[in-house]
């Protein structure tokens, strides 16, 4: 019984520190997203401004082999996110690997999850 109020309020706890359900990582990455300043941006732009709702995003953005962006071919998914660093914030690359990009990254998925929940 004790074990059971313990282990509650522990959980309770998680909760409370992960808000709503979002990872810390993924967290940091929703805020990126909607950060005009990601790269040091300085189109005034965030990547919320165009992708809005998962707006051309899919499932099948995880997953691609190379991507078109633009008529421009890209490599890889951390590679589209600075080419639209670049071209849309106006700002710098992040490094392929940093943190930053890592909690980007994670937070995608969620973003087109709860996306491809809702009814359009
Ligand atoms: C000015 C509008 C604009 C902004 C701002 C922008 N993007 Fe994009 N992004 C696009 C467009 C348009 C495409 C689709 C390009 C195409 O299909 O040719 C795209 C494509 C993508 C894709 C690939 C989707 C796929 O399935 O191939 C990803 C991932 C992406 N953007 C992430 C981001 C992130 C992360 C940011 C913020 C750093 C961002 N974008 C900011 C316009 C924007």
């Amino acid at each position: 019984m004790k074990t059971t109020t313990i282990f509650l309020a522990a959980a309770g706890l998680v909760l409370a520190i992960t808000g709503n359900g979002l990872g810390a990582d993924a967290r940091n990455g929703k805020l990126l997203f909607a950060s005009p300043t990601l790269g040091g941006g300085t189109s005034g732009k965030s990547c919320l401004t165009c992708h809005e709702h998962g707006r051309d995003l899919s499932p099948e953005t995880l997953s691609r082999k190379h991507y078109l962006i633009m008529g421009n071919p890209v490599a890889s998914l951390a590679g589209v996110i600075n080419f639209c660093i670049e071209v849309a914030l106006r700002g710098e690359a992040i490094p392929e690997n940093g943190k930053e990009m890592t909690d980007l990254i994670a937070y995608l998925p969620i973003l087109i999850t709860d996306t491809s929940a809702k009814p359009q």
